[in-house]
This record gives C-alpha cells, sequence and structure tokens, in this order.
C-alpha cells in the first residue's frame, strides 16, 4: 500500500455571471416605482455595494454552475472525464431533487462522477472545498469539481429594502486535484444552530404548495456582529493548526457580503487592506457563489500567484462559517 501523504491542490478556477447588470440607481428607480426609497449613497456608504449582476427569468442556478464548471476545468487543463467528484454548494437548487451537482454532471458530460449538493447558505463553498478536500486526502477523489452556484434573487422579497438591494447572482468554479504536495493546508468548519432565526428562508414546498415564508429574512445588525466575531475566531484558528502567522498569509478572501465587514475584520486581524480581495463592490452578495468568485478574479487579474498562502472564509445562514488555508 502506498503510505504518501496525498494532498488537494487548486488547478484551476473559472467563474460565471449573468449579462445582466444592475446599478444601485438602475435599482433604486425601480423600488422607486413600487414605493420603495432607496439610494446609491444609502447602499455604498452601509455595504460598499455599487451594482450586481442579476439572472434573467428562467436563468438557472445550474446553468450559471456548468459555464464556471466549464471555465476552472479548462483553466485546470482536465476534461470532465477526469473529474470524479463534483459538489455544488447552493441555497438556490433547481429543484428539490435531483441536486444541482447532478445536473451539472450531465450538461458537462462526467458520467459517473459522484454528484451531491453541500447547503451551507453563503459559508457553502467553504464546506464543500473542506468536503472535496477530505475525499482527495482519503484517496476517494483524484480530480473534484467544486461549485458555488446561486440565483438569490429568486428568494428576495423585492419589497424589502433592508435585504433586496443587498444581493446579486452567479456562480464560481475550481478544480481539486490530488497531489504529493500541499495545496489545502488546514480547514476548519463550524455551525450554530441556536442562530437560526438571524438568517434564513423558512418556507418550503409541501402538499403541493409553498409553505412557510418563502423569501430571505435577516436582522443585518446581529449577522453583521457575529460575522466579523466567527471570522476573526475562524482565521485565527485555522493558521494555528497550520503553524502558520497571519502575517504569512499573502491572501485573504472572506465571504463578500458587505466592504464594512471586511474593513472591520481586516482591521481585527492587521492584514493591510490591499491583502483582502474585495468584489462585493461589482458582484454584491452571491452567497455560496462569492469566495470563488473572489479567488477567479483575483487569479486571473494577477495578483494571486502560484505559490501565495491564501485564506478562504465563509459565513451565512444556519449560523456558519469556516476557513480554508491553501498554498496556490
Ligand atoms: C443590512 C445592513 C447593511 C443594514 O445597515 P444598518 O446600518 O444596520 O442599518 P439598519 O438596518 O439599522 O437601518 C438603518 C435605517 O436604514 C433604513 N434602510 C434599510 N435598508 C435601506 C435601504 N436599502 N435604503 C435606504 N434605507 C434603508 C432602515 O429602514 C433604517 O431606517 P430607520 O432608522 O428610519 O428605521 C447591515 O446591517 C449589514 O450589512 N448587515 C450584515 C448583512 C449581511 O452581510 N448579510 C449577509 C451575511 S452572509
Amino acid at each position: 500500500m502506498d503510505r504518501t501523504m496525498t494532498y488537494a491542490v487548486i488547478a484551476g478556477s473559472g467563474s460565471f455571471l449573468p449579462e445582466r447588470v444592475v446599478s444601485n440607481d438602475a435599482l433604486a428607480a425601480e423600488l422607486a416605482e413600487r414605493g420603495i426609497e432607496t439610494s446609491d449613497q444609502w447602499i455604498v456608504e452601509r455595504t460598499g455595494i455599487r451594482q450586481r449582476h442579476l439572472a434573467e427569468r428562467g436563468v438557472t442556478t445550474s446553468a450559471l454552475a456548468t459555464q464556471a464548471a466549464r471555465h476552472a476545468l479548462e483553466d485546470a487543463g482536465v476534461t470532465a472525464a477526469d473529474v470524479d467528484l463534483i459538489i455544488v454548494a447552493t441555497s438556490t437548487p433547481d429543484f428539490v431533487f435531483p441536486s444541482t451537482a447532478c445536473l451539472v454532471q450531465a450538461e458537462i458530460g462526467a458520467k459517473g462522477a459522484a454528484a451531491f449538493d453541500v447547503q451551507a447558505v453563503c459559508s457553502g463553498f467553504v464546506y464543500a472545498l473542506t468536503t472535496a478536500d477530505s475525499f482527495v486526502r482519503a484517496g476517494r477523489s483524484k480530480c473534484a469539481l467544486v461549485i458555488g452556484a446561486e440565483v438569490f434573487s429568486r428568494i428576495l422579497d423585492w419589497n424589502d429594502r433592508g435585504t433586496c438591494v443587498l444581493f446579486g447572482d452567479g456562480a464560481g468554479a475550481v478544480v481539486l486535484k490530488a497531489s504529493d504536495e500541499p495545496g489545502i493546508i488546514a480547514a476548519q468548519l463550524n455551525a450554530d444552530g441556536s442562530q437560526t432565526h438571524i438568517l434564513c428562508a423558512a418556507g418550503n414546498v409541501a402538499y403541493g404548495e409553498v409553505t412557510g415564508d418563502p423569501f430571505l429574512r435577516m436582522d443585518g445588525q446581529a449577522v453583521f456582529k457575529q460575522a466579523v466575531t466567527v471570522l476573526d475566531k475562524s482565521a485565527r484558528k485555522v493558521c494555528e493548526d497550520a503553524g502558520i502567522a497571519l502575517s504569512d498569509v499573502d491572501w485573504l478572501i472572506p465571504h463578500q457580503a458587505n466592504v464594512r465587514i471586511l474593513n472591520f475584520l481586516a482591521r481585527k486581524l492587521d492584514m493591510p487592506l490591499e491583502r483582502v480581495i474585495v468584489t462585493v463592490d461589482t458582484h454584491a452578495n452571491t452567497s455560496a457563489a462569492s469566495v470563488p468568485l473572489a479567488l477567479d478574479a483575483a487569479r486571473r487579474d494577477g495578483r494571486v500567484k502560484a505559490g501565495h498562502t491564501v485564506l478562504l472564509q465563509g459565513v451565512g445562514g444556519g449560523f456558519t462559517w469556516g476557513s480554508v488555508l491553501a498554498k496556490m
């Protein structure tokens, strides 16, 4: 039996955003027609968001995920036939079942690859990546496709200005390959189910009807406080587990919910803002898609390079949070 240690390396990344870009001004004008008041100034000051991409009606999470997956496969120089595991992180799946991962598997033609979804809301990608890393380390996968994809616009209450201005649609993906060298160095996941009420979409389909509330609801201030606290703790823990100083992390890539959360976090971690990847200004909060979208943007514009250490962080409904430390 081969006892050499196996690691998982991020071999490629890809992303996909719906074509339709909606600026704060355009959104404010749309909302004003329904008597809901907001402004570019309010949104920018409180969140840093300037625009979001919104999927047209009928464009599904699996469609966005499939495009992101194709770009990641191409970037990694592998084909769908090489993929033996597909994990999609999403809270806006196409169907109750089958999983969105199965739909992507069929679209890209990775027949036979294991495929399932992970539901951890805005922490979804970090949960999915940690799961795939465990598969690779255990020798159960050699080439995994890990995708975060969402159409959050479908679960927003467009009459609630406290939430509808915050989110966007999109997808990001990475290819994880088995390797003798790290790769993913450390990961840690957490949840506190007693905080379910601060961020939820507490509806379901039952007996042929939607039961409960089909829209996302949020206690913004509670989420803000929790997010800063847990991301700070999680960053320190994962670095401690890996024996790496925070100052040795080249890039902090947290979930993109709000620029103010990112600024607070950077200050707490003593991380210069120049080493924090920010895409929330152009993508808004794309939930499980936000971290792979940010990673892909920073790889493609040349900031994140081979050999760099990146700290990916998720936080969101559940309440869930987690971190993955990886050498690129
Ligand atoms: C949502 C969030 C931006 C709200 O900012 P805030 O400073 O906490 O604002 P509040 O909710 O206290 O609201 C302040 C005022 O702005 C108003 N307001 C809310 N949304 C508004 C909007 N889009 N435009 C204009 N005014 C708005 C509120 O009605 C309130 O008015 P009032 O004082 O007359 O009652 C902020 O709490 C936040 O970013 N939280 C974290 C959210 C998040 O990241 N969620 C996802 C995590 S995965």
